[in-house]
């Protein structure tokens, strides 16, 4: 089951290479009690038919293919080709038949009558770190709108206050990271605050609110009783892929990349420091 739709002009900035990629496994990894506890909130179960847009190479995918069964389905939507191909292989190997993956840009999402998307026909739908990406998010909720049918459900894991992430005690250089990641993303029409628009958004796309909670972490630096905080991976993966793009792409020059990846390092390794995670935002919202 699959679909090819032409993908959206503005490249991830995060790019789809094997970091990335590996990356998104180690972070899913992390996030995915949150994640499956909103899918449970949500009803998301056996027989389900849910949609993930912006799935990446599917790793939440495919715990929702587990979650729903062969008696549901689930279809990953990305623009990434490469992306796609992973879940696509993912799922062939686990044998999973009730997964689909449909390579397109979000904002444009192919709902037709009788392909693989098709209106009023998914009982939920989930989003993770894709709306912070994406130029038009507003496009994005009125497709995946589109797609669920009265009484579905659309989960939504994504930033507000992306800024707030820091170091502590505070390092200037570390915080320069986070300024010149946040202007990173808005300069390619992403927006590390989207999820103080997505709930007028949400009203626009005709979806009502069902709750909205927040998920802030913390990682602490260092290890206690020979046990590392499993969360310190996160920041630390996080600032290893992306510091030396943030140089490529020319924000940052190779001294502040190198200082600030001194001061992630050196936060990590000192059981008296912590690093703030970026607060990831839970909504969860009803089509009437
Ligand atoms: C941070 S990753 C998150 C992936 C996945 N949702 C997860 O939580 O593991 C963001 C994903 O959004 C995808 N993406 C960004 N803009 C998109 C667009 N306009 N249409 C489709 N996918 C998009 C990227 O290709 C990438 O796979």
């Amino acid at each position: 089951m699959s679909a090819t739709i032409a993908p959206a002009a503005q490249p991830y900035v995060l790019g789809t290479g094997d970091d990335e990629l590996a990356r998104l496994g180690l972070q899913h990894r992390l996030w995915s009690d949150a994640a499956v506890s909103a899918w449970k909130a949500a009803g998301i179960g056996a027989g389900s038919a849910v949609l993930d847009a912006g799935c990446g190479p599917g790793f939440a995918t495919l715990d929702l293919a587990e979650l729903v069964t062969a008696a549901g389905r689930v279809v990953g939507v990305d623009e990434s080709d490469r992306f796609i191909t992973h879940l696509r292989e993912q799922a062939r190997v686990r044998g999973h038949g009730h997964v689909a993956g449909v390579v397109a840009d979000v904002q444009a999402m192919p709902i037709s009558s009788v392909g693989t998307i098709r209106a009023g026909s998914f009982d939920a739908a989930y989003l993770r770190w894709v709306l912070c990406f994406t130029p038009r998010p507003e496009a994005v909720l009125a497709g995946v709108a589109a797609a669920l049918r009265s009484g579905g459900r659309i989960v939504i894991h994504d930033y507000f206050a992306y800024e707030s992430m820091t170091v502590a005690p505070r390092s200037a250089a570390y915080d320069l990271l986070v300024r010149a990641t946040a202007d990173s993303w808005r300069a390619r029409g992403g927006d590390p605050d989207v999820m103080a628009r997505v709930p007028g958004m949400l009203g626009h796309a005709g979806l009502r609110i069902v709750s909205i909670r927040v998920h802030q972490r913390v990682a602490r630096g260092g290890t206690e009783l020979g046990r590392t905080d499993p969360m310190l991976a996160w920041p630390v993966s996080w600032w290893r892929t992306f510091a030396p793009k943030l140089v490529d792409m020319g924000r940052i020059t190779p001294e502040q990349c190198r200082d600030g990846l001194h001061a992630v390092e050196t936060a990590a390794a000192d059981a008296t420091r912590f690093i703030v995670c970026p607060p990831v935002y839970e909504i969860i919202a009803e089509k009437p």
